[in-house]
C-alpha cells in the first residue's frame, strides 16, 4: 500500500493509521524513502524492548545535513532557510538562504575539523539564540561528531557536570547572549565551568555582545578568525550510519543526574520530518516561527532539523517575548509573515497578564496553524491564544512528546483532527500509546488515568542514554514489560483522543523546564546548614508548575532571609536560576513512611492550599508531623508571595 508523507485528510489518516499499526515495516519503510539516503537499508526496524535496542533503516547511510540542505540546492537554492530576528528591534533581521546555508556549514565543519574533530567526537554547544549556534550544530552533524547543546540558562556547574558526562573535546559558545535587557557572561560561565574540567577541551568564541571576556590563547579561539582561515570549501562530509548517535541533549530524571538522552541518525531525521509535515500541516513556502530555545529538545527538532529536512523557512528569534514589549511576538509574526507560530503555555499566560492592548498594532493575518508544547494547556490559555493570536481562524495543536521522543508523539494533525481545549488529540500515525495501571495492566475504559506507554517502537525513540545503556533500560523499558513509560499520566476520551495531566514521576515541569526533584534536592541539601530537604510542585498561574522546598535546617534559630537567599544561590550556582524555589519553608520534619519514603503526596497538597483531604495517613510513620507543617505553611511569613 502507497503511503502519503503529507495526510492531508482524516480518511487518509485513518487509512494510514491502521497500515502504521497492522504493518509498520511497510509503513515506515515507504515513509523513509522520501530521503537521501546513500546506502538503502537491509531491514526497517529490529529492536528489542526489554534491552532497549532499537535500529531503524538498519544499514542504511546516510548524512541528515545532506537531507537538511543539499537536496534543496538543485531547485530551491535560494529559498530561505533561516531568518534571524535579533534581540535588538532596530537591528537588521538576517536571511540565509539554502546556498549560504550550505556554504556557512561547510566552512565551519571545515573548522572543527582543523581543530582536530573527528566523527565521534562530542562537541558541547552553549550559545545564544544566533544562526551560528544552528550552523555549529549542522557542521558537527556534516562530519559525523556528537552535538551536545547546553541551554543558555544553566550555571557553570550544570554545564561542567554535561562536559563530563558526554567526556567533550570541544566547547563552542559566545562571549555573551542578548536576552532582553540582559546580558549572559557566557564565556564567563565557561571559564568558570572549565576549572572543574580536567580534560583537554579547545573553546572556540564567537563574538555576538562585545562583551569583555578573559581569552586564553592556548585553548580559546575566535570564531572569525578560524573561519578566515579556510581558503579552500572541500566538503568534509561524512557518511554515517543510520544508528551512528547524532546528538545529545540531557534532561532531568528522577533522580539526582540529568540523563544524556542520545538520538540516532536516520531514525530521528526521518520522524522529525514527518511529524513536522502532519502536525503543523506544513505546506511549501511557509514560514515557521518556533519560540524555543535550541537548548532544549524543541529548538533540535522543530527549529533546525525539521523545518530545514522539510525546507522551510525557520526563525531564530535571540530575545524574548516581552521586551522591548509584550507584543515583540506578534510584531515578528507580520514583519516576516509567519505562517505556523510555536510556543509553550508559559509564554502565553504570562503575556495574557499584559492585556490585549499588546495586539493593537498588529493584524497576525499571514498565520494558518498555532501550537503548543511542554506542558499542558488550560483552558483560559487555550482560548486567550485561540482567539487572539489565531483569530479563530487557525488550528491550536496541542502537541505532546518529549526528549526522548525526539518528535511529537500525540497532537492533532492540523485542520484534519480536532480535538477541544486542554486535550492533545490522537496519536501519529506510527505511534501506539496505551495506559497502563499500576500492576501494569492496560487500561481500556474511556475517563481513566493511567500511566502513558508506547508499545510499539517509532524511528526517533531514545537510542541510548550517553555511556549508561543500563539506566536506559532501568527508566523506560523495565517499569512496564515491552513498552516504553513516559512518565506521564493521561486518560483517553470516549473520541479516542488523549489528555495528558503531566507527570506522574519525581519530575516536575516549571514553565516548560523539565527538572527533577532529586536535582534541587542535592543542591538545597549542599547547604551546610541544610539536613534534609523534600521538594514538590504546586500550581502556579504562569509558570503552571512552582516549586515548594520543605527544608529541615540544623539551627533552626538560624533561619532567616540571608539563609533563604543563599539556599536559592545554591540552586542558582548548581543548575540555574530557573530552578530556584518559588517557596522556601522551614520544617522539624517530613511526612516519611515506614520505610523512609517521603510522602510527597501530602507536601503537594500542603503546598497548593489544600488540606482538606489528604488522603490516608496511616503508613506514615509520625503522622503528627502532616499538622504541624500545615501549621507552618498557614502561618508562612518569610516567603515573599507578591510574586504570585
Ligand atoms: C510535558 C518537551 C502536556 C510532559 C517537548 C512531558 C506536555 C514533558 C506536553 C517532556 C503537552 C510536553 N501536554 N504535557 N502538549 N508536551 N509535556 O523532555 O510532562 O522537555 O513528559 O520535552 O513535558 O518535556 P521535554
Amino acid at each position: 500500500m502507497k503511503i502519503p508523507f503529507h495526510i492531508t485528510n482524516t480518511e487518509e489518516y485513518n487509512r494510514c493509521y491502521t497500515e502504521s499499526v497492522q504493518n509498520p515495516d511497510n509503513f515506515w519503510n515507504e515513509i523513509a524513502s522520501n530521503f537521501l539516503w546513500r546506502n538503502k537499508w537491509s531491514t526497517v526496524l529490529d529492536y528489542n524492548f526489554e534491552s532497549a535496542r532499537f535500529n531503524w533503516f538498519v544499514n542504511g547511510k546516510l548524512n541528515i545535513t545532506e537531507n537538511c540542505i543539499d537536496r534543496h540546492l538543485l531547485t530551491n537554492s535560494e529559498d530561505i532557510a533561516i531568518i534571524w530576528e535579533p534581540n535588538f528591534e532596530n537591528e537588521a533581521s538576517h536571511f540565509i538562504t539554502y546556498r549560504e546555508l550550505h556554504q556557512r556549514v561547510i566552512k565551519f565543519a571545515l573548522v572543527l575539523k582543523n581543530n582536530g574533530i573527528q566523527k565521534g567526537d562530542r562537541v558541547c554547544i552553549n550559545m545564544g539564540m544566533i544562526p551560528e549556534l544552528a550552523i555549529a550544530i549542522l557542521a558537527c552533524a556534516r562530519i559525523g561528531a556528537i552535538h551536545s547543546v547546553i541551554f543558555g540558562g544553566f550555571s557553570s556547574k550544570s554545564i561542567a557536570d554535561r562536559l563530563v558526562d558526554a567526556d567533550a573535546k570541544m566547547i563552542i559558545c559566545c562571549d555573551g547572549a542578548f536576552r532582553g535587557k540582559k546580558i549572559i557572561p557566557i564565556k564567563s560561565i565557561i571559564d568558570d565551568a572549565l576549572k572543574l574540567y580536567s580534560k583537554n577541551i579547545s573553546v572556540i568564541v564567537y563574538q555576538r555582545t562585545k562583551t569583555k571576556i578573559n581569552f586564553n590563547p592556548s585553548i580559546d579561539k575566535w570564531w572569525h578568525e578560524e573561519m578566515n582561515k579556510i581558503n579552500e570549501l572541500t566538503d568534509p562530509l561524512v557518511i554515517l550510519d543510520s544508528d551512528d548517535p547524532l546528538f545529545i541533549l540531557y534532561t532531568s530524571g528522577s533522580t539526582g543526574k540529568p540523563k544524556g538522552v542520545v538520538h540516532s541518525c536516520g531514525g530521528y531525521m526521518v520522524y522529525t520530518a514527518y511529524s513536522f509535515v502532519n502536525a503543523f500541516q506544513y505546506h511549501k513556502g511557509m514560514v515557521h516561527f518556533c519560540t524555543a530555545d535550541i537548548g532544549w529538545i524543541t529548538g533540535h527538532s522543530y527549529i533546525v532539523y525539521g523545518p530545514l529536512l522539510c525546507g522551510a523557512t525557520s526563525i531564530i528569534y535571540e530575545g524574548i517575548p516581552t521586551w522591548p514589549k509584550s507584543d515583540r511576538f506578534w510584531k515578528i509574526i507580520d514583519k516576516h509573515k509567519v505562517n505556523i507560530f510555536y510556543t509553550a503555555p508559559t509564554a502565553i499566560r504570562s503575556l495574557m497578564s499584559y492585556g490585549l492592548a499588546q495586539f493593537e498594532n498588529s493584524k497576525l493575518n499571514s498565520l494558518k496553524v498555532i501550537g503548543s508544547v511542554g506542558e499542558p494547556i488550560n483552558e483560559e490559555a487555550w482560548h486567550w491564544y485561540y482567539d487572539n493570536v489565531g483569530k479563530k481562524n487557525c488550528p491550536l495543536i496541542d502537541t505532546w512528546w518529549q526528549t526522548e521522543t525526539g518528535g511529537i508523539l500525540i497532537s492533532d494533525l492540523a485542520g484534519i483532527t480536532k480535538s477541544p481545549p486542554s486535550i492533545a488529540g490522537k496519536p501519529l500515525p506510527g505511534i501506539q500509546p496505551v495506559l497502563v495501571n499500576e500492576d501494569g495492566n492496560e487500561i481500556v475504559d474511556y475517563g481513566t488515568q493511567g500511566k502513558l506507554c508506547i508499545k510499539f517502537p517509532w524511528p526517533s525513540i531514545i537510542f541510548t542514554t550517553y555511556r549508561n545503556h543500563d539506566r536506559c533500560i532501568e527508566t523506560y523499558f523495565k517499569p512496564f514489560t515491552g513498552k516504553y513509560y513516559t512518565g506521564d499520566g493521561a486518560y483517553l476520551t470516549k473520541y479516542g483522543n488523549y489528555r495528558i495531566i503531566g507527570r506522574v514521576d519525581d519530575v516536575l515541569n516549571i514553565s516548560g523546564h523539565r527538572i527533577g526533584t532529586a536535582e534541587v534536592e542535592n543542591a538545597i541539601n549542599s547547604h551546610p546548614e541544610v539536613l534534609e530537604s523534600a521538594i514538590v510542585g504546586y500550581p502556579h498561574p504562569v509558570k503552571g508548575e512552582a516549586i515548594c522546598a520543605f527544608v529541615i535546617i540544623e539551627h533552626q534559630s538560624n533561619y532567616t532571609q540571608m539563609l533563604r537567599n543563599e539556599i536559592e544561590n545554591c540552586v542558582s550556582m548548581q543548575i540555574g536560576s530557573f530552578a530556584k524555589p518559588d517557596r522556601i519553608l522551614q520544617v522539624p520534619g517530613l511526612p516519611k513512611t515506614r520505610s523512609g519514603k517521603i510522602m510527597r503526596r501530602i507536601l503537594r497538597k500542603i503546598a497548593s492550599g489544600d488540606t482538606n483531604n489528604l488522603g490516608d495517613l496511616t503508613s506514615l510513620l509520625d503522622s503528627s508531623i502532616v499538622d504541624k507543617i500545615i501549621e507552618l505553611n498557614n502561618s508562612d511569613q518569610i516567603n515573599n508571595f507578591e510574586k504570585f
